[in-house]
């Protein structure tokens, strides 16, 4: 027996797989049911017990070597199969295109304003979707009997916790944390208890705006949002303020631009008017600078806030605001080279 193991052994060694039929042709002849190997191990449970551990050890030793040539052997000649039709492969042909995705369309905007308004030196802000009634409400200058309190316009966690309607939060947030000089830009997503319809949604996204320092007036704030418009929009577009009201600025503006469809002449989008309204703005209220604890006798500040699916809307001339939130890509990949 031991004399049949060294020359299977040797068999083995020397047996050269120099091409693919050989690896067959060396694995029936060790490996297979029918082969050298097996035919061993046959006869081995017939040899006496006192020899079975020594021999036992020597066979399954051959065993191993065996497989492992041929694993080696597969490996190789796989490989080189593979590399013979990689040799039919014609590289010139133009690749195939994938689509890789898209930033969505909100976030292509949101981003141009936030750049703009880096360029005037407003550092980026954020703050938490989930607020407590001083910072959404009652640090903003917000009397108790406000109809935003209500739960028919904002939606209630707890008595004193709530879905932001606003990101004004953050600013409250920010003039907490930081003294003045303050100018600061900050998106985020809020929350309103709306029916869903083509112009409103029970989410949106806005982009709020501070500037507080000495001396600052009403014509800084002016000068910033018409510099804002104009780097959007264009050179060409009009801006105007109407007076309006924010329990938290006084006075309070909000502020239209001429209509990008018709140029002011009026159309069915500006409804006649000539003007689209896109954002709400004013000076900070004295009593917000003051429960931040920023003094309103030396501080001054402006504030604006806009929502940035009504400007995406405008700029894309989207006329269902739905669309936005449907994750229906055949919408999405419109804005592939944007
Ligand atoms: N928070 C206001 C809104 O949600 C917008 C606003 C922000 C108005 C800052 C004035 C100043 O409508």
């Amino acid at each position: 027996m031991n004399e049949r193991l060294e020359s299977i052994k040797d068999k083995i060694e020397r047996f050269e797989i120099k091409a693919k039929e050989q690896v067959d042709q060396y694995r029936l002849q060790f490996l297979s049911k029918k082969g050298e190997l097996n035919d061993l191990f046959e006869q081995f449970k017939t040899i006496p017990n006192d020899q079975k551990k020594d021999i036992g050890l020597k066979l399954n030793n051959i065993k191993k070597l065996a497989q492992e040539k041929l694993d080696e052997a597969l490996l190789i000649f796989t490989e080189s199969t593979n590399k013979s039709i990689n040799n039919l492969v014609d590289f010139t042909l133009p690749a195939e295109t994938t689509f890789s995705g898209t930033r969505h369309p909100l976030n292509q905007v949101e981003n141009e304003i936030i750049t703009i308004f880096k360029k005037l030196g407003f550092v980026y802000h954020e703050g938490p979707e989930i607020e407590d009634d001083w910072h959404n409400f009652s640090a903003l200058n917000f009397p108790k009997n406000h109809p935003a309190r209500d739960m028919q316009d904002t939606f209630f966690i707890s008595e004193d916790i709530a879905l932001r309607t606003h990101t004004s939060s953050v600013q409250v947030r920010l003039m907490e944390k930081q003294k003045p000089p303050i100018r600061a830009i900050m998106p985020g997503r809020v929350y309103r208890n709306e029916a869903v319809s083509a112009r409103a949604n029970c989410f949106f996204h806005q982009i709020e705006g501070i500037f507080i320092d000495e001396n600052v007036s009403f014509a800084d704030l002016k000068q910033t949002l018409y510099y804002f418009v104009q780097e959007l929009f264009g050179n060409d577009v009009n801006v105007r303020f109407r007076p309006s009201y924010f329990p938290f600025t006084e006075p309070s503006a909000e502020m239209d631009i001429s209509c990008l469809l018709c140029k002011g002449k009026g159309c069915n989008v500006c409804k006649y008017t000539g003007w689209l309204e896109i954002l709400g703005c004013g000076m900070i209220d004295p009593n917000v600078l003051k429960a931040s604890n920023i003094d309103p006798e030396k501080y001054s500040g402006f504030a604006f806030g806009m929502g940035i699916e009504r400007i995406a809307m405008l700029k894309f001339e989207v006329k269902d605001l739905r669309t936005y939130f449907n994750n229906d890509t055949r919408f999405l990949k419109q804005f592939e080279s944007i």
